[in-house]
């Protein structure tokens, strides 16, 4: 007999990476650069100078890796395909060998039972598109439709499930605006502009995704999202939080399942961009199968007039418990979740991403024991089971990340995996949080 905690049958059981972060091979078979390329190459930008080249030599340990999550169990896998590796100037010549790898890797994980879930985009946009305007530009998502298409007519008769963007609040305002992630630019405009022709891109690739393969695909994007809370009980903080929330949520969950802006948002950016924000409303809610959710920790913030435009700075609450990221909060999944739900009932939730990097490494005997690990992600998917029995539509979960990997500008220094990976060596170790994971989907779910 199922016990109270098993989670129902057809659960998603999964883990992710994205193609900058695990690869390597930067310069092989074709590959193009792309903004990563180019930006971990610029000095002071990331720690300790580090870059993808290498990172966990995924393209050549792919099969390895593979048999590794069927030992786990794995029944999904999400991975990113590197636009630069399958159209190295963005446009155009699409790189016979960088699409083959992907075909490779669909076929092995089929073989092994686990259902491939392709992002197309996480963040690694190729050079050329990024000097003739990047994500500031229309044309830019034009090409991603393009590309979407392209993938999907090569392996969408095998690869069913799609998720557009990785999170294009990261894209956009960290890419643009504070420009502490790739491609570096701290401009208001251009981050509004990116914001908008990421998700007329999502609605566009969407559409194409569909037209490459009729009647197969099941079309996502993955938000990050964060509940949202005031540091006291001020009416300045309060505000602080609800537009924070709308910078960080609403901009993007509105317009791709509702089809509408947030107008107290927009009220106050139209003043970067007057007309952008009514523009290809009907393209970018295009009707999408899942909403995918990375979820990691809460925000909460405090009215701050010295911050940029919604005068809102983070606060760390004491006595709470820290990764070496983030707080750990894990009612924030199931208070966000559940408020999506509500607010824009999306037909299928995932959780596309959720885990913790906390120091881990080989004890005297070759295991790791990532303890810290193994509480954050069963305390995490206790929530998760707890938004099923409450009637919320989710219908998997991918903990983040199945390798440890390049951690963009910290570098190698932060450990996500539920496998330990040695970069000098490429060894994989899987850690107990992956051995335990491995009893959670054997028992699907976690034991009374
Ligand atoms: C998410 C990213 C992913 C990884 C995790 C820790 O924001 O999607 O690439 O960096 O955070």
């Amino acid at each position: 007999m199922k016990s109270s905690t098993a989670f129902p049958r057809g659960f998603i059981w999964g883990a992710s990476t994205s193609a900058y972060q695990i690869e390597g091979a930067w310069n092989e078979d074709g590959r193009g650069r792309s903004i990563w390329d180019d930006f971990c190459r610029q000095p002071g930008r990331v720690r300790d100078g580090a870059s993808g080249d290498m990172a966990a030599d995924h393209y050549h340990r792919w099969r390895e890796d593979v048999n590794l999550m069927a030992q786990v169990g794995l029944n999904a896998y999400r991975f990113s395909v590197a636009w630069p590796r399958v159209i190295p100037a963005g446009t155009g010549a699409v790189n016979g060998p960088g699409l083959d790898f992907y075909d490779r890797l669909v076929d092995a994980l089929l073989e092994k039972g686990i259902t491939p879930f392709p992002t197309l985009y996480h963040w690694d946009l190729p050079v050329p598109l990024h000097e003739r305007g990047g994500w500031t530009v229309p044309d830019t998502a034009r090409a991603f439709a393009d590309y979407a298409g392209i993938v999907a007519s090569k392996i969408g008769d095998r690869a069913r499930h799609w998720i557009t963007h990785n999170e294009p609040f990261i894209m956009a305002l960290g890419g643009y605006f504070m420009g502490q992630m790739a491609p570096g630019i701290q401009d208001p405009v251009a981050a509004m502009r990116a914001v908008h022709y990421l998700l007329l891109s999502h609605g566009l690739a969407v559409r194409a995704l569909r037209q490459a393969c009729p009647g197969v695909i099941e079309a996502g994007i993955a938000l990050n999202v964060n509940p949202v809370h005031p540091a006291t009980g001020s009416p300045e903080d309060a505000r602080a939080a609800r537009l924070m929330d709308g910078v960080l949520n609403r901009l993007f969950l509105d317009p791709v399942l509702k089809g509408s802006q947030p107008a107290d948002i927009v009220e106050l950016l139209r003043s970067l961009d007057p007309d952008i924000w009514e523009r290809d409303l009907d393209v970018i809610a295009e009707p999408i199968d899942f909403c995918g959710i990375n979820y990691y920790t809460r925000t909460v913030v405090r009215h701050d007039p010295a911050m940029p435009v919604i005068e809102a700075a983070p606060v760390y609450p004491e006595g709470n418990d820290y990764s070496q990221m983030w707080e750990i909060y894990p009612d924030g999944l199931y208070e966000i979740t559940a408020r999506i739900h509500r607010d824009y009932a999306p037909a299928n939730i995932l959780i596309t991403e959720n885990g913790i990097c906390v120091p881990d490494g080989i004890d005297f005997d070759g295991r790791v024991r990532d303890y810290r690990r193994i509480t954050y992600l069963k305390e995490h998917i206790a929530r998760v089971k707890r938004l099923v029995d409450d009637g919320v539509p989710v219908g998997g979960y991918f903990v983040w990340s199945f390798l440890d990997n390049f951690e963009w500008t910290y570098g190698y220094d932060m450990r996500f995996g539920l496998t330990h990976v040695n970069y000098s060596t490429g060894e994989r170790v899987l850690k107990d949080s992956g051995r335990w994971f491995a009893n959670v989907i054997r028992a699907t779910g976690l034991a009374d």
